[in-house]
């Protein structure tokens, strides 16, 4: 066997090494052949000059004189776009905003300002036409916010949306990263749950489609649901973290959440996304307020470091370039910590405060966003537990959560931040409808 091995690897050796040495000699390193070394963001980090370069993207920008036409290509892989340089000739009449096309060219140094390499094409085919006029968004027109957001099945197709979910991205990263180098295990927690763990009784119900079943519910007999008991989309991964922490000391959730909230406020949705983080061996209120600050602390220098261009790109083009200085502060300032005793007394001296208090935890409140995170040391004792759920005539439905508490229970906490309000304050968006792909809320999940 292993003769044929060494004859089959002397062979390939013998092909690729006097590929690699042309390549070698022409400037080009082995990793081009990989479909990210093609991506825009990769050839704007190029030498020139590279002859036989293929970009495929949609035209962001069209500027044509007599004898050359000058495209802003973009393939979404960074905030820039690729400038391409090509003889009237090579464009027809439907190389329009908005086009998808395939540009085949040399990469050359540019002698425009702007960018630092360009590609001069010799070939331009277009993959998918855009009529200019029917195509909703308009070169060269800055559209509101309120109309790109009519539109959410083409808006990744705007200059602002596209960098917006590039920054989520690099944002649900950071989170990851910070809590990975922080020794906590990732868990996923279930979307389908029979606990309404912030028993608000917000929840969407879940049943099958299945005329048969749906019969069976509205004969609202228990045995005849299809999980035989009501289900639920999960409204917190909570109750299930803290089953977790049983025999892992620190886990975190990140993953969608429900709310049949009856709210179409600028932060508020039916479904959004939600980091949440229970630690054991803890009982005291500032080791969780440590990890939310440090959290929300690190997550952001992490997305700065990463995303920078990006991020003062969103902030120009939504005109919130002053809201430089909060993302600043939330990198370097402490949060200031008040007691609830304090918060009260500020609510109260409000002329329009009219909530009842009920406190018994921790929230981190924001400018702008109200509140990002909240979070609360948990009940640990069975007695104290128990006498609660039978009060409310719970405690069969919940006699795993009972359980956590009679079999090595430790002490512990979490807490739990909007992804969504997290990149509303970090960008200084206004409606949360906007930092998320798909928005859903009441009377409207359109696609
Ligand atoms: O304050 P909440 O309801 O806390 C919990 O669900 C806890 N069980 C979390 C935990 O301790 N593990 O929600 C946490 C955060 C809020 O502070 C807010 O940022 C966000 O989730 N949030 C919403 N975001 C968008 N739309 C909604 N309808 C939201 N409801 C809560
Ligand atoms: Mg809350």
């Amino acid at each position: 066997m292993a003769a044929p091995m060494t004859k089959l690897w002397k062979t390939w050796v013998a092909t690729i090494n006097p590929l690699l040495r042309i390549c070698r000699q022409k400037g080009y390193s082995y990793r081009c052949y990989s479909f990210a070394k093609q991506s825009i963001a990769r050839m704007l980090e190029t030498s020139p000059i590279q002859d036989n370069v293929k970009v495929k993207g949609w035209v962001r920008a069209i500027r044509g004189h007599r004898d050359v036409i000058f495209l802003h290509v973009s393939d979404g892989s960074c905030v820039k776009p690729l400038q391409v340089v090509a003889d009237p000739s090579l464009c027809g009449s439907d190389v329009t905003y908005g086009c998808c096309v395939l540009v085949e060219g040399c990469l050359i140094e540019s002698s425009h300002p702007g960018q630092t390499v360009e590609v001069a094409a010799h070939r331009l085919q277009v993959l998918g036409s855009c009529d200019p006029v029917e195509f909703p968004f308009k070169a060269r027109k800055k559209h509101s916010a309120d109309y790109i957001r009519m539109y959410p099945h083409l808006r990744p197709r705007t200059n602002t949306f596209s960098s917006l979910l590039r920054i989520r991205s690099q944002a649900t990263s950071a989170f990851h990263k910070y809590f990975q180098e922080n020794g906590f295990c990732q868990v996923h927690t279930p979307i389908l749950t029979s606990s309404d763990c912030e028993g608000a009784g917000e929840v969407f119900h879940v049943e099958p489609a299945n005329s048969h079943l749906t019969q069976a519910v509205q004969e609202d007999s228990e045995s005849n649901h299809f999980f035989k008991c009501p289900t639920y989309l999960n409204v917190s991964g909570q109750l299930h973290l803290e089953a977790i922490i049983g025999g892992l000391t620190r886990v975190y959730t990140f993953g969608p959440t429900f709310r049949a909230e009856n709210s179409r406020g600028r932060h508020h949705l039916c479904e959004f996304y939600m980091i949440e983080a229970e630690l054991a061996f803890t009982d005291s209120l500032e080791d969780i307020m440590q990890v939310m600050e440090e959290m929300v602390r690190t997550t952001t220098q992490t997305v700065m470091a990463s995303a920078q261009e990006e991020v003062q790109y969103y902030l120009q083009n939504t005109g919130a370039e002053k809201h430089r200085e909060t993302v600043e502060a939330m990198t370097t300032k402490q949060f200031k910590r008040i007691t609830y005793t304090e918060a009260i007394s500020i609510l109260k001296s409000k002329k329009n405060f009219q909530f009842k208090v009920e406190v018994a935890a921790v929230d981190l409140l924001v400018p702008g966003v109200g509140e990002l995170i909240g979070g609360s040391l948990r009940e640990d004792s069975y007695d104290a537990l128990h006498s609660r759920l039978e009060a409310a005539g719970e405690h069969d439905m919940y006699d795993w959560y009972l359980d956590l508490r009679k079999y090595g229970s430790a002490p512990h906490g979490g807490f739990g931040l909007g992804f969504e309000r997290y990149l509303q304050y970090l960008l200084g968006t206004g409606n949360i409808r906007d930092v998320i792909p798909f928005p859903r809320s009441p009377g409207s999940c359109k696609l």
